[in-house]
C-alpha cells in the first residue's frame, strides 16, 4: 500500500493553531491511544486476564464485566492528562469535573457490546466531544448537534476507528505493526436506501405498532407492498452495526417498547445515540426516535435512554413516515401499505 496518513498526521491538517480544534485534536490523540491498549486486550482475551465475567452492576443496572472496568480505566488515564473540563463515562454515576476552565467534555462508552466479550464477536468504544458550556454542570446537558466531534472503535477483526469532526466521516485502521491508525476510507457515504435491517425481533411482540408494520413490511420482502426482499443481521453490538451501515447501508432499530424500563428503548443518548447519530449523520444518513431527529435531543440526564433509529436516509424516512400514519391505519396494515400507494412515500 503506499504512504497513507495517520490519524495524527490527518488531525494535524485539520486542527491549524485553533485552541479548541487543538485541544479536541488531543483528545482523539488520546482515545486512539486508549484504543489500541484496548484493542490489545480484546486481542488477548483470556491471555490477558479478560474472562467476560460479570464483575458487578454499573449505575444503570447494566452488568458490569472485566473489559467494561479495565476500558473505563484506560479511557480515563488517557483523557485525565489533558485540559478536559468534564468526562462522563457509561460506568461512572456522574460527570467527573476535571478543568472547569478547559474547552472541551468527553463522554464515553467504554466497552459497547459487552455481552460479545467472552464470545469473540466485535465490541467496541464510542465517544462524543463536546464545548464546555458556561456551567460545566450542563455539559452533557447539550443538543447532540452542539458536538464538535464523536467517534467510535470496532474490536472487530480489524481494529478501526470512525472519526467526524463535523465535516464528513473518515475510517481509520489500526495498523498493529506500527501501533496507529491510518486512514483507509474518507468521506464515507451511506448508500440512500439499502434492503438489510437490524432489530432484536425477540422483543416483537413488545413493540409500537409503527415499528411492527415497518419490520413486517421488510419481512414481506417482495410479496409484500415494499417489493423488495430484505436480509437481516443482529450482533447485539451496537458499534458493529453502525459499523456495517457505515460500509453497506441498511436501517438499525432499538426502538421503545413495552418491557419494562424499556419505554425509550435501552441506548443512552450522551454516549450513545448522539455520537452515532452526527457520524450517520456526516455520512448522509438518518438518526431519528421515529418522532424526532436524535440530534435535536437536549438531555435531561446522563444515563437518559433514547430510541435509536439509524442508518440509510430513505429506509429512516419510511419508518418515520410510519410514526405519522394513525394506529388504525396501521392496524388494518396491509392494503393501505400496499401498491396502492395511499402511505407511499
Ligand atoms: O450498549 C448496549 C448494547 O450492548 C448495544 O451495543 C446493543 O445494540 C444492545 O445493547 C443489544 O441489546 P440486546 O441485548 O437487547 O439485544
Ligand atoms: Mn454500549
Amino acid at each position: 500500500m503506499s504512504q497513507v496518513l495517520t490519524l495524527q498526521e490527518r488531525m494535524e491538517g485539520e486542527a491549524g493553531s485553533d485552541p479548541l480544534r487543538q485541544a479536541v485534536k488531543e483528545a482523539v490523540a488520546a482515545l486512539a491511544q486508549a484504543a489500541v491498549d484496548i484493542s490489545d486486550l480484546t486481542c488477548r482475551g483470556a491471555l490477558a486476564g479478560i474472562t467476560g465475567q460479570a464483575q458487578g452492576r454499573n449505575t444503570d443496572g447494566d452488568v458490569q464485566k472485566d473489559l467494561d472496568v479495565r476500558a473505563d480505566q484506560i479511557i480515563r488515564d488517557a483523557l485525565g492528562k489533558l485540559p478536559i473540563a468534564a468526562l462522563a463515562s457509561e460506568e461512572m454515576a456522574d460527570l467527573d469535573i476535571l478543568n472547569p476552565g478547559a474547552p472541551i467534555c468527553v463522554a464515553f462508552d467504554p466497552l459497547d457490546g459487552s455481552s460479545n466479550i467472552n464470545t469473540n464477536m466485535s465490541v467496541g468504544t464510542i465517544f462524543s466531544i463536546m464545548p464546555t458550556p458556561s456551567d460545566v454542570n450542563a455539559a452533557f446537558k447539550q443538543a447532540g448537534s452542539a458536538q464538535l466531534a464523536a467517534g467510535f472503535v470496532v474490536y472487530g477483526p480489524q481494529t478501526s476507528l470512525v472519526l467526524t469532526l463535523g465535516r464528513g466521516v473518515d475510517i481509520f485502521t489500526l495498523d498493529r505493526v506500527d501501533r496507529v491508525f491510518k486512514l483507509t476510507g474518507s468521506t464515507v457515504q451511506i448508500p440512500a436506501e439499502a434492503t438489510e435491517f437490524a432489530i432484536n425481533a425477540s422483543n416483537r411482540r413488545h413493540w409500537d405498532l409503527p415499528v411492527r408494520a415497518y419490520i413486517d413490511e421488510c419481512l414481506a420482502g417482495a410479496d409484500g407492498p415494499g417489493g423488495k426482499n430484505f436480509n437481516m443481521r443482529w450482533i447485539g453490538s451496537l458499534v458493529a452495526e453502525a459499523f456495517r451501515i457505515l460500509i453497506r447501508g441498511g436501517i438499525f432499530l432499538y426502538p421503545g417498547d413495552a418491557r419494562d424500563g424499556y419505554e425509550e428503548g435501552r441506548l443512552r443518548l450522551v454516549y450513545e445515540a448522539h455520537p452515532m447519530a452526527f457520524i450517520v449523520e456526516q455520512a448522509g444518513g438518518g438518526a431519528s426516535t421515529g418522532r424526532k431527529r436524535v440530534l435535536d435531543i437536549v438531555p435531561d440526564s446522563l444515563h437518559q435512554r433514547v430510541p435509536l433509529i439509524m442508518g440509510s436516509i430513505k429506509n429512516v424516512q419510511r419508518l418515520e413516515h410510519m410514526h405519522t400514519v394513525p394506529d388504525v391505519a396501521l392496524e388494518a396494515n396491509a392494503p393501505l401499505f400496499g401498491n396502492r400507494g395511499l402511505f407511499r412515500v
